[in-house]
């Protein structure tokens, strides 16, 4: 029998693509950037059982009618917004994702942006190199504590808890809002209003999933009920929050600042007035990138979809309805 056809829209370390190459006949965009243009995942999906995606490509209708033997789209990212799911579903194409082994990676990121941005540290490093340290201030680069303080999350999903048990060790308060009305994953955290976690938080962090209901979330209206002081983070989604908004805020001294992994648009041009703010530091999407996790984000990605071309249930399967 053929083996069958596998499509990977982005390069893979070796012993990732090996791990295909034992079962599948593969074809790989051999680069980082660019990354693979519309027409080329086009035409490789034409012959392809399986796609094994990253977060940047767009899995649409078109892309889905354009791959009539697709049997199994594999993504290496716990989020697949960027996936029509509900085209996949209708055409019984499972989707694979990789939630869990990012957890704690992803956790320790968004915890060390807050702390980065709680004490100014990428703008204590700015100030060594333009030669303005010539002695010690008092009052200079002075920053707010984080022990003590209040943290608010949006989202208390596996990320947020992480986030959240962090908090714990520091002695802060831990407050959150989510849709889904789970009990804390954290001792002591405590489910609040949207409005409450903006008006009472020292700290905001974002760890919902993007939908049409957290699309900007963080918007003018809400960042007005947040502290001036307050800090915001995000690592979920760059379009949970509407940077417009986010500028004037944090150039009106609506809020004190922002650290912010994932932005609107990404990549984020070297030219956007956010990166011209000194309150506002941002990072190219790499919360989680460690290099083990990376491996096992990878690695769970094989794994799913060698079971979706083998007919077996994908052991993280974002539509489990295809096997209703
Ligand atoms: C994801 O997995 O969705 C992240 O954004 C990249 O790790």
């Amino acid at each position: 029998m053929p083996k069958p056809k596998v499509f990977v829209t982005r390069k893979m370390p070796e012993p990732i693509v090996a791990m295909l190459r034992g079962e599948c006949e593969v074809s790989v965009w051999p680069q980082d950037e660019p990354p693979v243009p519309r027409d080329v995942l086009l035409r490789e999906a034409r012959e392809a059982q399986g796609l094994y995606t990253m977060l940047t490509e767009k899995l649409d209708a078109e892309l889905f009618d354009a791959a009539p033997n697709l049997k199994v789209v594999s993504q290496m990212a716990v989020g697949y917004d960027n996936i029509d799911v509900r085209e996949a579903t209708r055409r019984r194409i499972p989707v694979g994702y990789t939630p869990g082994v990012l957890t704690d990676t992803t956790a320790d990121f968004a915890f060390a942006l807050l702390m980065a941005a709680a004490r100014r540290i990428v703008e204590g490093a700015d100030y060594i190199r333009q030669g303005r340290w010539q002695t010690w201030i008092p009052f200079e680069l002075t920053g707010q504590d984080v022990h003590g303080a209040t943290l608010g999350l949006i989202g208390m999903g596996r990320i947020g808890s992480a986030v959240a048990k962090r908090a714990r060790g520091f002695d802060m308060r831990v407050l959150y809002y989510d849709v889904v009305p789970n009990p804390p994953a954290v001792e002591g955290a405590t489910r609040v209003s949207l409005d409450e976690v903006l008006a009472q938080s020292d700290f905001v962090s974002v760890h919902t999933p993007l939908t049409p209901e957290t699309h900007h979330i963080v918007n003018a209206r809400t960042l007005k009920q947040m502290k001036r002081t307050a800090v915001l983070i995000n690592t979920s989604r760059g379009p949970t929050v509407d940077a417009a908004a986010l500028y004037e805020a944090l150039k009106g001294g609506t809020i004190a600042y922002a650290a912010l992994d994932v932005t609107e648009p990404e990549p984020l041009p070297a030219d956007h007035p956010l990166l011209a703010l000194p309150n506002c530091t941002i990072t190219p999407h790499i919360a989680s990138a460690s290099v083990a996790t990376r491996m096992n984000m990878a690695t769970l990605a094989v794994k799913n979809l060698l079971a979706g071309l083998n007919g077996e249930r994908l052991p993280h399967c974002a539509n489990p309805e295809v096997y209703e």
